[in-house]
């Protein structure tokens, strides 16, 4: 696929992914939405070597200023259903990738970029950050997730609030209310994004993919968390990694993954 409005830059294992749509505050379009979808499911997937995929917007002022809203005028109630859908499992691809994916978020991220920042594993934010979900002032809900996923992280009390009064938080904010990992100042986002994902590719890539797996298991419908978690164990424990890390803690020096 050629990318219109993504570029993608390959460094020392890292995919830095930049949605490119500065003028329109790189709002997410049905291009950009497909483009996501493809990275994630092929381009990201297949790279060998991949330590992470860290996710920005172009341009200092936002991250993503949500879906775009030029494409919703006269959408009727089954292709806004389908809309919402595509965006839900795009943000699912992002949400079960099983390398670490962290939003680098240098502006706004309002609606689905809120959205697409949760559906990052991780956050960081700059300084001048801003996180909302202020889909009713367009008469409209959150649609690629964000109801669900800002209570996973804040809890139903400030949830709801920030839903129903769409009111926009600043990096302090949603550092203080845990929707954010770091904060950093402004342009240091994607350094401190390069640091995380370095320090997370010196563990066993099968152990952080289960991790990952395992996360998501808790909020899974009709998925017992603990019992995946038992699966997962059990599946560490069948892989070279595991008596590479237990062999090298006992013999007191530095374990070496391989990925096997
Ligand atoms: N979709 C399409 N275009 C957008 C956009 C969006 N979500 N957000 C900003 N833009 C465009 C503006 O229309 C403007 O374009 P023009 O220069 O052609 O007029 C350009 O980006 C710059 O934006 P502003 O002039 O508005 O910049 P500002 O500094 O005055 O305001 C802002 C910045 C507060 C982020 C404001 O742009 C804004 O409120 N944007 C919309 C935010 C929003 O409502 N997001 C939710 C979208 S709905 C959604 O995401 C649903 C879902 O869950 C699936």
């Amino acid at each position: 696929m050629t990318y219109e409005n993504l570029n993608i830059a390959f460094n020392n294992g890292i995919a830095l992914v930049t949605i490119t749509r500065e003028k329109a505050l790189n709002a997410l379009n049905t291009q950009t939405m497909l483009e996501l979808q493809h990275f994630f499911s092929t381009d990201a997937y297949n790279h060998e070597g991949l330590k992470g995929v860290i996710l920005t917007g172009a341009g200092e002022k936002a991250f993503v200023a949500g879906a775009d809203i030029t494409e919703f005028k006269g959408l009727s109630a089954s292709e806004g259903q389908a809309l919402a859908q595509r965006g839900q499992d795009v943000f699912f691809l992002v949400e079960r990738f099983p390398k670490p994916v962290v939003a680098a978020v240098n502006g706004f991220a309002l609606g689905g970029g809120c959205e697409l920042a949760m559906a990052c594993h991780l956050r960081v934010a700059g300084e001048k950050a801003k996180f909302g979900q202020p889909e009713v002032n367009l008469g409209l809900i959150p649609g690629y997730g964000g109801t669900q996923r800002l209570i996973q992280y804040i809890g139903k009390t400030k949830a709801t609030e920030l839903l129903m009064t769409a009111d926009i938080i600043g990096a302090t904010e949603a550092h203080q209310l845990g929707l954010v990992n770091y904060v950093v100042p402004s342009g240091a986002e994607i350094e401190k994004a390069t640091e995380l994902i370095e320090k997370i590719a010196s563990k066993a890539p099968v152990a952080i993919a289960n991790i990952i797996s395992s996360v998501n298991a808790y909020f899974a419908e009709n998925v017992d968390g603990f019992a995946f978690e038992v699966d997962a164990f059990g599946a560490c424990c069948h892989t070279e990694d595991f008596q590479e890390g237990a062999t090298a803690f006992l013999e007191k020096r530095k374990a070496v993954f391989t990925g096997k």
